[in-house]
């Protein structure tokens, strides 16, 4: 299938839901996104005018709802790790009334698909008040958050109309892991080539995430092991942890089935108490300089009983043959982006399972698309 996205076209194209279409819209959104952000001839990322100068922002102040809170904690991991920013990152419901000190200078980063989220909005006025510079990652570019930003990055996701987010979400990272790219080149933590590595990474993206869809049978078998269950767990580490956040949401949202998202290394403090075999493990272990650190936790989770599924990739899947009861090889990709690969694994699954459920995948209970209320 094919799928056309024109401003105000919001069929479903032959979908049997949003959900589905939106899924299937990944590569083009994250190709439309980086489009606007990266030069593909120099392979360097190029920011809009903006009036802040990144090399000397002391620090940044993340915050977000929902999804895209989780695309958020991965930007935390990109700009401490690659740019060496420091970063303090909460829920808008939270940083709204936690006053916390902020350092005069710092970059207020907020993310919303909608951009009229009631608790975002507030937080971005709080922060306005400490002399924050605010950057808001938008996917409405003509919303209340955008008139009340500095600088407004644009997600080019087109109407999102699934009540749970699915391709804001990629486009979102798309944005975070240029403006992580600019940042560090500013801070001088990334020379030419190094960038070019990451812009190339990037720049891969769009037809690797389209092979991800070549996975759907075995998407399908691990749903079925999944729609079983009435609790699951998700473990991940590093900026693989927020996508097993990203995936356990996704999965309470439309399928109602009851899941968490734990640090893989934090298992041993508390949920390795609950895993048996009617408690499955869903691990987003792509490889990379952690994946022998989520093995060993997934080890321990075996010894216990516990049932492994996992989403790795081409390269480590045969270390995961014989441990992990599925293993779904997404795409090879450098591993500064594997979480925008694994993302789009985790939210087929959920809504694979959804479907065995029989739920109303797009207008879930109790859920809105924009909540513009405390
Ligand atoms: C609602 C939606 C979520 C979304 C969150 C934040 O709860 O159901 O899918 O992630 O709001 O929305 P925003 O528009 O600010 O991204």
């Amino acid at each position: 299938k094919t799928t056309a996205l024109i401003a105000g076209a919001v069929g479903k194209d032959g979908y049997r839901h949003y959900m589905e279409k939106e899924l299937h819209e990944h590569p083009l959104v994250i190709g439309q996104t980086l489009q606007r952000l990266i030069d593909p001839a120099t392979r360097r990322v190029v920011m809009p005018d903006m009036p802040i100068d990144l090399a000397s922002v002391p620090r940044a102040v993340i915050t977000a709802c929902g999804s895209a809170f989780y695309a958020g904690v991965v930007g935390r991991y990109w700009l401490e790790e690659i740019a060496r920013l420091p970063v303090d990152i909460d829920v808008a419901s939270e940083m709204r009334y936690r006053n916390p000190p902020l350092t005069p200078g710092s970059l207020g980063i907020l993310i919303s698909q909608s951009g009229e989220t009631a608790d975002t909005l507030a937080a971005l006025r709080g922060l306005r008040e400490h002399d924050v510079s605010i950057l808001s990652i938008l996917n409405a570019e003509h919303s209340t958050m955008a008139r009340d930003s500095d600088i407004v990055l644009g997600t080019v996701a087109g109407p999102e109309i699934s009540v749970a987010s699915t391709k804001a979400f990629t486009a979102q990272l798309a944005v975070l892991a240029c403006l992580t790219i600019a940042t560090a080149r500013a801070r001088g933590t990334l020379d030419e080539a190094g960038e070019e590595e990451l812009v190339t990474a990037l720049l891969d993206l769009p037809s690797r995430a389209a092979e991800v869809f070549t996975r759907m049978d075995d998407i399908r078998e691990m749903a079925r092991v999944v729609a079983e269950a009435r609790d699951v767990l998700y473990l991940g580490r590093g900026s693989a942890y927020p996508v097993a956040m990203e995936g356990a949401l996704k999965l309470k949202e439309i399928s109602y089935i009851h899941a968490e998202a734990y640090a893989a290394g934090e298992m041993k403090h508390g949920p390795i108490s609950l895993i048996d075999r009617t408690v499955p493990i869903v691990a987003t272990i792509p490889s990379g300089r952690l994946f022998d650190k989520t093995l060993s936790n997934l080890q321990e989770a075996k010894a216990r009983g516990g049932r492994l599924l996992t989403f790795t990739d081409e390269g480590s899947a045969a270390r995961l043959q014989g441990i992990a009861e599925q293993v779904i090889p997404l795409p090879q990709v450098h591993p500064f982006v594997t979480p925008i690969i694994q993302t789009i694994g985790v939210q087929i699954l959920a809504y694979e399972t959804a479907l065995l459920k029989g739920t109303d995948v797009d207008q879930p209970r109790n859920l809105a698309k924009s909540v513009t209320v405390e």
